[in-house]
C-alpha cells in the first residue's frame, strides 16, 4: 500500500508546529521515538499559520527540519495539508470563506466567527483556490522526500455550510439531478402543505418538512465534501501523482457518505476512540467499534489504516477512565486484527496549551519515557513488529452487511416511525453482526451499489430506503444460491424517499414471499416471544424474547420460522424463510435481544458452514479474526475483551503466537485483555 515502507505503521499525530521556537524539543522527541517504537508520524494538520504566516509568505524551515529528520531516523511521514483550519489573516481578508450556519429555521443563515477549525464554507471558489496552492507548494517541495509515505488531506471532514454559495452550489446540482422543476416537485411530494416549488430561487438548504429535500441536501453535502477532497487531491497528483492519497474518517459518522468521498483517496483510514471503560457494555463496545474496523476496510477492500487512536484517555469523553493496563494493546491490535497495517494515534505529544493538552499523548507533559502509557505504546511498538507478516494482507469474508449513508439519512428525516428503528447501526446493524463475531466469522460492510458475488450470506437489517436495482441484485444473488437477509421495516421507500404501493417490503415483497402488513411498536418495558416452529428450516427449537419492534407478516410463499406467542397477532410469523432459485431469502420481523440473532445466525453459520477464524465455541467476552496473506499464510488473531482469564481451544495443530514466540495448540489460556497472533 505504501510501497517505500514495508511495515506497519505506527505513529500519529505529531504537532512540531506548537512547539518549533522551544529549544530541544526535537531531540528529545527523536530520542523517544524509537524507545516507544514509532515509526512514522503524521504532521502538518493543522498547520497553516505555521506554514504561511502572512499571505504569500511561506516557511517551510521547520517542516524541512522534521521531514529530514524523519528520513534520517528510517521512518514515514504522513503529510497533511492544512486545509482543516485556515489562517486568521485569511478569514479577516476573505470573509467569504468563513462557514455559514443556520440559525434555527426559516431565519437567515448567520456567519461563523472565526474560531475553532474545521470551519470554512466548501464551496467558496477563494479557499478551494488557496488550498490548491498551498498543496501544490507542499508537493512541490516535498513530493520526492525521502520520510513522504502518504499525503493525508485535511482533517475528519463534516459540518455543512449555508452560505450564498453554497445556497446556490445546491439550487445548480438540483437543476443538473431534476433538469425540471416538475420532477423536483414530483420526487419531493410538494404538493403536501402547498410546498411547490414555481422557481429554483425560492429552494433553501433546509425544510424539515420536505424529506426529499433534506436527503438531497444531504447529498449534496457529501458531494460538495468530496469535491473538495478531489480539488486537493488533484491539486497534489498534478504535481506529485506517485503519492497516495488519504483523508480521516470518522466511522460510521452519519453526516457524510463515506462512499463517495473513498472514491477519491488511494487508502482509507479512520479515527477510532472506543471507550473501552471495563464495564459490563464491553462485548457491545468491541464489536460496534469491530464493525466499524469492517466498514473502513470494507471501502476498497484492501486494508486500512488506522489513523488515529488514543494512546491514554481522551479529554472529551464524558469519563475519561485510564486505561487499564493491557487494554491500549488489546484495542491496538483489535484494528490490526479487523485489517488496519497501522496503529496511529493522537497525539504524539501534549501540548502546553490549547484544547488537547489533557487528552491522551506518546509523550506526556513530563517529557520522558517513564509513564505506564509511553511503555505500553513501546509494548504496541514490539508487537507490531513481530507482525510484520500481516502486511498487506486481505480479509475473507463470506458475510457482507448492508449499510447504505442514505437509508440512515431517510429514517432520520422522518417523522416516526420509532427512534428504535430509526438506529439502523445498533439496532439493525450491530444487532445482526454481534452473532458472527461471537463465532470468529469474518464480515464485510458493504454499500447497496456493491458487486455480491463472492458472498454466502448478504443482510440488509432495516433496509427502508431501497436503492434503484438493489431488490434485483439481491434476488439475481438468492437464485445463484445465496442467503440474503432482510429485517422488519425494509423496502418502504423508494431512492427518493416516496412510499411503495402495493404492500411491503415494496420490491422485496416476491423475495421473501410474505406480505408485512404493520408493526408493533413496543413500549420499553413490554415483551412478546417467539416460539420457533415444529420443524422448521433451520431446525431451530424453543423460544425467544422479543423487543422493541414486532411486524405483522403474512406468508405468501415463505415459511414461518418462528411465530408471536403473544398479542392479537399470535400466531403469525416472527421470521419467515423463502426458498427462491438455488438459495433462500429470511425475514426477520422482530427485534430481539442476543438469544434471538444468534438463534437466527447461529443456524447459518453451521448450516452453510460458514469460514470462521477458529473451529471451537468462544467463550463470553471473546473473538477471533482472521487475515490471510497474498501466499495463503492465515493470521488468527483471538483478543479477548474480559478484563478476567478466559480459555480458548486453538485446536490440535500447533501454531506459533507471532506476540509471545510461543508455539501454542489445544486449550490454552487468555489473559484478561489478553491477545494471540497465531500465524499458520
Ligand atoms: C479527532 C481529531 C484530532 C483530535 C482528536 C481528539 O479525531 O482528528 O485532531 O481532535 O479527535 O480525540
Ligand atoms: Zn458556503
Amino acid at each position: 500500500m505504501l510501497d517505500k515502507f514495508p511495515f506497519l505503521l505506527h505513529g500519529g499525530d505529531y504537532n512540531p508546529d506548537q512547539w518549533r521556537h522551544i529549544p530541544g524539543t526535537l531531540d528529545q522527541d527523536f530520542r523517544l521515538f524509537p524507545l516507544a517504537g514509532i515509526n512514522s508520524v503524521s504532521v502538518g494538520i493543522f498547520s497553516w499559520a505555521a506554514l504561511e504566516p502572512e499571505e504569500g509568505r511561506y516557511d517551510f524551515g521547520w517542516l524541512d527540519e522534521v521531514m529530514d529528520r524523519c528520513a534520517d531516523a528510517g521512518m514515514a511521514v504522513v503529510l497533511a495539508t492544512p486545509s482543516g483550519a485556515k489562517p486568521n489573516w485569511m478569514a479577516q481578508k476573505y470573509p467569504e470563506i468563513r462557514r455559514q450556519n443556520p440559525h434555527g429555521w426559516c431565519t437567515e443563515p448567520v456567519q461563523e466567527l472565526q474560531a475553532g477549525r474545521h470551519n470554512h464554507c466548501l464551496t467558496s471558489p477563494i479557499y478551494r483556490a488557496k488550498v490548491a496552492e498551498m498543496d501544490r507548494r507542499l508537493a512541490e517541495r516535498y513530493g520526492k522526500h525521502p520520510a513522504l509515505a502518504l499525503w493525508h488531506i485535511s482533517n475528519e471532514f463534516g459540518g455543512e455550510c449555508h452560505c450564498p454559495l453554497c445556497m446556490q452550489a445546491f439550487r445548480d446540482w438540483l437543476r443538473a439531478k431534476y433538469k425540471t422543476l416538475d420532477e423536483m416537485n414530483h420526487a419531493w411530494w410538494t404538493g403536501f402543505w402547498s410546498h411547490a416549488f414555481s422557481d429554483w430561487s425560492q429552494i433553501v438548504t433546509i425544510d424539515t418538512t420536505i424529506e426529499g429535500l433534506q436527503l438531497d441536501w444531504h447529498r449534496f453535502v457529501s458531494d460538495s465534501t468530496a469535491s473538495f477532497l478531489k480539488n486537493e487531491a488533484d491539486a497534489l497528483k498534478s504535481v506529485a501523482p506517485e503519492v497516495p492519497v488519504t483523508t480521516n474518517f470518522m466511522g460510521f459518522y452519519e453526516p457524510l457518505d463515506y462512499n463517495r468521498l473513498a472514491k477519491h483517496v488511494d487508502v482509507t483510514c479512520w479515527d477510532c476512540y472506543p471507550a473501552y471503560h471495563d464495564r459490563p457494555d464491553q462485548e457491545g463496545t468491541a464489536a460496534h467499534f469491530a464493525l466499524a474496523h469492517d466498514l473502513c476496510r470494507s471501502f476498497k477492500k484492501q486494508p486500512f489504516l488506522m489513523m488515529e487512536s488514543s494512546p491514554g484517555p481522551t479529554n472529551w469523553m464524558r469519563t475519561n477512565r485510564l486505561l487499564r493496563p493491557g487494554l491500549h494493546r488489546l484495542k491496538s491490535l483489535q484494528a490490526v486484527a479487523h485489517g488496519s497495517d497501522s496503529v496511529q494515534y493522537f497525539q504524539i505529544r501534549k501540548g502546553r496549551g490549547g484544547a488537547e493538552k489533557f487528552h491522551g499523548a506518546v509523550i506526556d507533559h513530563v517529557g520522558d519515557e517513564s509513564p505506564r502509557m509511553f511503555r505500553e505504546v513501546a509494548q504496541v511498538g514490539r508487537d507490531l513488529k513481530a507482525l510484520q507478516g500481516v502486511l498487506g494482507s486481505a480479509t475473507p469474508a463470506e458475510v457482507a452487511l448492508v449499510h447504505d449513508w442514505e437509508n440512515r439519512w431517510a429514517l432520520r428525516n422522518s417523522q416516526g416511525p420509532s427512534e428504535v428503528a430509526k438506529d439502523v447501526i445498533g439496532t439493525g446493524l450491530v444487532s445482526n453482526y454481534i452473532p458472527y463475531w461471537k463465532r470468529g466469522v469474518p464480515v464485510d460492510v458493504i454499500s447497496p451499489a456493491d458487486a455480491l458475488d463472492g458472498y454466502k450470506v448478504v443482510i440488509a437489517p432495516i433496509c427502508y430506503l431501497v436503492q434503484d436495482g438493489f431488490a434485483e441484485k439481491a434476488e439475481a444473488f438468492v437464485r445463484d444460491g445465496g442467503t440474503f437477509i432482510a429485517t422488519f421495516l425494509s423496502g418502504v421507500v423508494d431512492k427518493n424517499v416516496l412510499v411503495y404501493q402495493g404492500g411491503f417490503p415494496g420490491p422485496f415483497r416476491k423475495l421473501f414471499g410474505i406480505w408485512a402488513e404493520e408493526i408493533d411498536y413496543l413500549y420499553p418495558e413490554e415483551r412478546n416471544e417467539s416460539a420457533f416452529a415444529q420443524g422448521n428450516a433451520l431446525g431451530l427449537s424453543g423460544k425467544c424474547e422479543l423487543k422493541d419492534i414486532c411486524e405483522v407478516v403474512h406468508l405468501e410463499g415463505a415459511e414461518a420460522l418462528g411465530v408471536y406467542r403473544r398479542d392479537f397477532y399470535v400466531g403469525s410469523p416472527t421470521a419467515t424463510l423463502n426458498r427462491v432459485g438455488k438459495g433462500q431469502a429470511i425475514y426477520i420481523a422482530a427485534h430481539g435481544g442476543h438469544d434471538w440473532y444468534d438463534a437466527l445466525h447461529d443456524a447459518l453459520i453451521s448450516r452453510l458452514g460458514l469460514r470462521r477464524a477458529l473451529e471451537a465455541d468462544l467463550p463470553e467476552g471473546v473473538t477471533a479474526t482472521l487475515r490471510v496473506a497474498d501466499d495463503g499464510t492465515a493470521y488468527t488473531f483471538v483478543e479477548n475483551f474480559a478484563n478476567e482469564p478466559r480459555e480458548v481451544d486453538l485446536g490440535a495443530a500447533p501454531r506459533k503466537d507471532l506476540l509471545s514466540g510461543w508455539t501454542l495448540s489445544g486449550k490454552v489460556p487468555l489473559q484478561p485483555y489478553g491477545v494471540l497472533a497465531l500465524r499458520g
